[in-house]
């Protein structure tokens, strides 16, 4: 099996960089205030966070006493995470999960399902999360959502930079036009990393995918879940609950 489309650079060489640059694009304390009312009304005490990259959202539910336990597949990424957060952190690619462990909840945000593309893929996705939940437990992931897909800035070059102490992060990237059947796209980067007198620029092409709520629906039950509901954000929000 070729692992080549998931070893993304920006998770990899660009690890310390997207840890720094995302902290300023996404919001994670957001994303536990999305969270935290689902997590209560389930009595979770133990999370399994899937592609938890560098640690930032598994920080805050540690910080409120939840037990966590971080998967994702780059070691460069949980390296960064194993500064930030106590639980155990394991490098494990989400298509293929295989622990000894059983949790209370499976969290995965930051649109890494994006990366999970194929119907077999999904399929052994989301029955790793299934045979990996306890009795009544919840999961709750996010991806792009396929129905809110907007071809406003494709085919143009967006600049955007984030300047941190002594250090420069430049992003450029342009997207190509959806592909309307799929849900798929290709993104181009690069990124600047300017420190002082150094300057080093990457280039990276990543395929992206949205998924439709129906379809996401439709594979969840086939591997057993219920209770499946879409919450209300800008991202697919999706909850469902293994009840056996
Ligand atoms: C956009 S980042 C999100 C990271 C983190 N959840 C956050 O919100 O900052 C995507 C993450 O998914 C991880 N990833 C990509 N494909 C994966 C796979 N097949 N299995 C596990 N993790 C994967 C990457 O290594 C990266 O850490």
């Amino acid at each position: 099996m070729i692992f080549r489309e998931t070893e993304h650079k920006l998770y990899h060489e660009l690890a310390s960089t997207y840890d720094l640059y995302y902290s300023r694009i996404f919001n994670y304390q957001e994303f536990y205030d999305k969270i935290a009312p689902i997590l209560e009304e389930n009595g979770v005490k133990s999370i399994l966070e899937v592609a938890c990259g560098t640690g930032r959202l598994m920080e805050i539910l540690e910080e409120h006493s939840y037990i966590v336990t971080g998967l994702d597949l780059s070691q460069d990424m949980l390296n960064i995470a194993r500064k930030r957060v106590k639980g155990d952190l394991i490098q494990q690619d989400m298509r293929r999960i295989n622990l000894e462990n059983r949790y209370d909840a499976i969290v995965s945000l930051g649109s890494s399902f994006t990366y999970i593309q194929s119907d077999e893929d999904v399929e052994d996705t989301l029955r790793g999360f299934y045979t990996h939940l306890n009795a009544d437990g919840v999961l709750i992931f996010d991806c792009f959502d396929k129905d809110r897909l907007s071809t406003a800035s494709h085919g143009k070059w967006d600049a955007e930079s984030q300047s941190f102490d002594d250090l420069t992060i430049t992003r450029k990237s342009m997207s190509s036009g959806w592909n309307q059947d799929d849900g798929t796209w290709l993104v181009d980067w690069e990124w600047t990393i300017q420190n002082n007198d150094d300057t080093k620029t990457v280039f990276e092409q990543q395929k992206l995918k949205a998924h439709t709520f129906k379809y996401l629906e439709k594979k969840l039950r086939e591997v057993g879940f219920t209770d499946i509901e879409k919450q209300d954000t800008r991202r697919l929000l999706i909850k469902a609950v293994r009840t056996d």
